[in-house]
């Protein structure tokens, strides 16, 4: 015999509440009176526990009623479709079936013939005739009684009726009904009444039953730490921007400031500050998302002017420029920055010879086709350093410092070409055993620095974030990130 000692308080109160009742089966509901509980919990896990400790067993059971579908309340109120059919077929001298498709809509009379002649009426030369009108009548009949009966259990139904109608689209609806009862089994007969006295348990220690001392003699509920929980679902920030948020951590504790600035721009920032010809192919249409509205943004005049002179011939860089000329509508055409060195650039323009450390994680645009690896939308992690002494090895030494930060040591340059930077560079980071680019960096050439007075070298780079992202998540293809899936932006460990 079991343990009675083992048993929760409302295993006991269930297993005698069930020994006291002659029944053999008890119903949810019956123990729920019989236990005085309101809560159905309660009585199922009372349930599941004596089942679990092979006291009581458990017997499910299925009831099913019957109810009128859509089409079924259609026919209560208005006849079935064949009743219907019959009913004018009948008041007519010569029902003809040319008569009937005029009388009837298309998907009445098809449908409603086919029922009809199923209950023997026929087509004679075009007319509708029935030889037994009797047994026709009393089959609608029976239809009818069937349907005003509903809602009903199954088991009271006619079985050929119920066959029919369920045959029928929408006349009648299944509901199930599952209940619960328990029986008690042989063990559970065995156990004495008397040894189920409800006790004081404790499920958790408060500080009262600490300084009463009354937990001395109390009993302690036991758990089950084996039995399934439910994992609790908190919000979360999506791994993208937790990333951003580290990547923001990391340069403002190297002693950068962050820099924010609107995606739309000109031409002129965006590509001839930097000194990037005007037949680029990175300029093309099918490169670069031009606006319509505004098409194009005014430029300070000397501004334009000092462009077109570094453009055309170098002006007074002692640079030969990229010849050929330079034409200021172009300039001022507006887009969305291709890259946030235009950003930058602006900065720089702004405070010439105020040496800044300064850095950006924003969005830019480039007309690409979406695959695994590209997106029309993506994030720049920009970032510049301007100060008197300013060189190649410091910015090879922040960069350095900065993937180590995010958890890559190994990091190497290799040469590289930017119109607006010279020398030139390309990071790569080791991932799994591969060199893998994530940017571009070097220091701006006289051509973009000259006309803006910056007097100090300047340190600049641009880094792709969705390509890094794809490291630190271990993805494959870069929708990922995007899609909005939620299985998977749950199960996405912490960055
Ligand atoms: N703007 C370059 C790009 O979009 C990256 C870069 C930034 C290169 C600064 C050199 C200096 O790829």
């Amino acid at each position: 015999m079991t343990d009675e000692i083992s048993l929760t308080n409302p295993e006991r109160r269930m297993l005698r509440a069930m020994l006291a009742s002659p029944v053999d089966s008890h119903t949810l509901e019956q123990v729920m009176e019989a236990c005085d509980w309101s809560d159905q919990a309660i009585a199922v896990g009372a349930g599941q526990g004596l089942t679990d400790k092979g006291l009581v067993e458990l017997t499910e059971r299925v009831r099913r009623t019957i109810h009128p579908g859509k089409e079924g309340h259609n026919a209560i109120a208005n006849g079935l479709l064949e009743e219907r059919l019959w009913v004018w077929i009948s008041s007519q001298d010569d029902p003809t079936m040319t008569k009937l498709q005029a009388k009837f809509q298309r998907h009445e009379a098809g449908p409603g013939v086919g029922l009809l002649k199923k209950l023997g009426v026929q087509l004679d030369s075009g007319t509708f005739v029935c030889e037994d009108t009797s047994s026709l009548k009393s089959e609608l009949q029976a239809r009818n009684m069937f349907l005003a009966s509903l809602p009903a259990d199954e088991q009271d139904l006619s079985e050929r009726l119920l066959a029919h109608f369920k045959g029928r689209k929408e006349l009648i609806e299944v509901v199930e009904h599952r209940s619960r009862a328990w029986s008690l089994t042989d063990a559970g007969k065995g156990t004495s009444a008397d040894g189920l006295e409800e006790r004081k348990q404790i499920s958790e220690i408060t500080p009262e039953l600490l300084q009463s001392g009354e937990w001395k003699d109390a009993e302690f509920r036991s758990f089950d730490v084996t039995l399934e929980s439910t994992t609790p679902r908190t919000g979360r920030s999506h791994p993208m921007q937790e990333l951003i948020e580290r990547i923001r951590r990391i340069f403002l504790e190297m002693g950068f400031s962050e820099l924010v600035d609107d995606y739309v721009q000109t031409a002129g920032w965006n590509m001839d500050a930097l000194f990037i010809p005007q037949d680029h192919p990175a300029r093309e249409m099918q490169d670069t998302f031009y606006l319509e509205d505004p098409k194009s943004i005014e430029l300070d005049a000397d501004l334009i002017k000092k462009w077109k002179a570094i453009h055309e011939d170098g002006g007074e860089t002692g640079s030969r420029g990229w010849s050929g000329s330079f034409s200021e509508e172009v300039s001022k055409r507006a887009l969305l920055r291709t890259h946030t060195t235009v950003n930058t650039i602006q900065h720089l323009a702004n405070n010439p010879t105020e040496p800044c450390r300064v850095f950006s994680v924003d969005r830019v645009f480039r007309k690409e086709a979406i695959d695994s690896t590209h997106l029309p939308e993506f994030h720049q992690i920009e970032g510049i350093i301007m100060e008197p002494g300013a060189n190649l090895q410091m910015l090879v030494t922040t960069l350095k410092t900065f993937y180590a930060k995010m958890g890559y040591p190994e990091v190497r340059v290799r040469p590289a070409y930017f119109p607006y930077t010279e020398p030139s560079l390309e990071i790569e980071v080791k991932w799994k055993g591969k060199w893998l680019e994530l940017g571009g960096a070097g220091i701006f050439r006289p051509e973009v620095t000259e006309p803006l007075g910056i007097t100090s070298p300047v340190c600049a780079w641009g880094m792709g974030l969705e390509r890094l992202a794809m490291l630190v998540l271990g993805l494959d293809d870069i929708r990922q990130l995007y899609i909005s899936d939620l299985e998977w932006l749950r199960n996405q460990p912490l960055i």
